[in-house]
């Protein structure tokens, strides 16, 4: 069994305050942070890094539970930083690693649990593998790089048949997911919400949170 968990995306919040922001979302209900890191090489953007990370601890106390979302090209590369700097789950791209066998270990070892990502264009047969040695799928519902793009109805096939093959898994949609979107999510079987723009570009984040969240518990 599994249960629902709401994640916002703070990649659409205002970047110069995002302690406080980090706190805004927490009091407000979301049961994790979802945090993306580009490096304008795996995708054609950039973001942070580690050092803003461990600031992010620091600002907003030991509980939030950070998930990091590494859209980067060398995703071995920043394990140990990421761990030193607080971060509690890594979630890495499929397409960006030779050996997620190796690199799953290596995350364990850091104490961090394990997060594997896949592309709008990566079938979930590729991931399969893998699935019982980790935490949580995440299925892509847009091309990673950009907050804001339109939900991608066509890889719930994706969710449902993770869902049937692995029914404790935690899987988590990241993409255009907002109150239009979630009953697709929650049909095939999602139960780790991430949202961003829905819920920052919200005048109302708490309500946009529990509604996404209640729809997911049903
Ligand atoms: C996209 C990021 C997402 C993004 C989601 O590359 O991985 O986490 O911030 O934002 P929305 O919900 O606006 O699509
Ligand atoms: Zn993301």
């Amino acid at each position: 069994a599994y249960t629902g968990k709401i994640g916002p995306s703070i990649l659409s919040s205002d970047l110069s305050q995002l302690g406080r922001e980090c706190r805004r979302m927490m009091e407000c209900g979301a049961d994790y942070l979802h945090l993306d890191v580009m490096d304008g090489h795996f995708v054609p953007n950039i973001t942070f890094g580690h050092p803003m990370v461990e600031c992010l601890r620091k600002a907003v106390g030991p509980n939030p539970f950070f998930d990091m979302h590494m859209m980067v090209s060398r995703p071995e590369q920043w394990v140990k930083p990421m761990a030193a700097a607080g971060a509690n789950q890594y979630t890495f791209h499929l397409e960006a690693t030779a050996n997620p066998g190796n690199l799953i270990k290596e995350i364990r070892e850091s104490g961090m649990k394990v997060g594997l990502a896949i592309k709008p264009g990566t079938t979930v047969e590729d991931l399969a593998p893998w699935a019982g040695q980790i935490d949580m799928a995440l299925v892509m519902t847009v091309e990673p790089g950009f907050g804001g793009q339109t939900f991608m109805e066509d890889m719930m096939p994706k969710v449902s048949w993770l869902r049937s093959q692995f029914p404790s898994l935690d899987i988590e949609v990241d993409g255009g997911v907002g109150p239009d979107t979630i009953h697709r999510c929650a049909e095939a079987g999602a139960n780790m919400i991430v949202s961003g723009s829905a819920v920052m570009g919200s005048a109302d984040p708490r309500s946009v949170m529990a509604l996404l969240k209640d729809v997911v518990l049903e």
